[in-house]
């Protein structure tokens, strides 16, 4: 069949990497975390040792690192210049960087141009970010904004990372802040997104939630 592009926007926690996954599974179709990309980054900046004050450094790291971003939704493994970093790009140093890292704006032109291709050589995708309805692939099949309560997404994230829900809770905030704040392609649902509330859903009822709205646009 033909291009099939499903955006999945929001906050962190909200539940879009299992959900995307799930989506991308159920449709053999591919899968592209784009956070994955800020990510990936991130590591090289830290990797380099550069101040994470100084844009213009920053964006010469994303423009010469070579990145493989895997789409496959069972295993989408990511690296920089030939090293696995699947492991390394969840960790703390990377998340506490990574918002200084996404808000450069050259950073994001790069990256975006990336996603585009990688869109377009799929054919077939589940996209997940910040900015994917608004930005990446405004022209998406169907475009979902997920959320969730704040104490949920902070009591999601502390299971998955074995870390303390209250450091979870602030740094899912302060994230969230600067990630909705910043000049270039902020956090912000798309006018023509279905906006969904994992708070009370489980994993099975979202997934078949959006598989019934896909059903409608294809
Ligand atoms: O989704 P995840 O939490 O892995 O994203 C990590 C960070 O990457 C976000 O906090 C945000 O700063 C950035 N990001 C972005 N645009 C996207 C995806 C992620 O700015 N499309």
């Amino acid at each position: 069949s033909g291009q099939l592009v499903v955006a999945v926007d929001g906050p962190s926690g909200s539940g879009k990497s299992t959900i995307s996954r799930r989506v991308a599974q159920a449709l053999d179709a591919r899968y592209l975390d784009t956070g994955a990309m800020y990510r990936a980054v991130t590591w090289a900046v830290l990797r380099d040792n550069v101040d994470l004050a100084d844009a213009e450094k920053i964006h010469a790291v994303a423009a010469s690192a070579a990145l493989g971003i895997g789409t496959d939704p069972a295993e989408p493994h990511i690296s920089v210049d030939g090293v696995g970093v699947d492991r390394e790009i969840r960790g703390t140093e990377v998340t506490q960087a990574v918002s200084a890292v996404s808000a450069v704006p050259a950073v994001r032109a790069l990256l975006v141009a990336l996603q585009r291709d990688i869109i377009a050589e799929a054919g077939r995708i589940v996209v997940e970010g910040r900015d994917i309805g608004t930005v990446v692939a405004p022209g998406a099949d169907l475009k979902v904004y997920l959320t969730a309560s704040a104490d949920e997404r902070a009591r999601r994230r502390s299971t998955e990372n074995a870390t303390n829900q209250a450091a979870t809770a602030a740094d899912l905030a302060r994230r969230d802040r600067l990630d909705s704040t910043r000049a270039a392609d902020p956090l912000r649902q798309a006018d023509d997104a279905v906006v969904l509330d994992t708070t009370a859903l489980g994993i099975d009822e979202v997934v078949e939630r959006l598989q019934r709205m896909l059903d409608k646009v294809t």
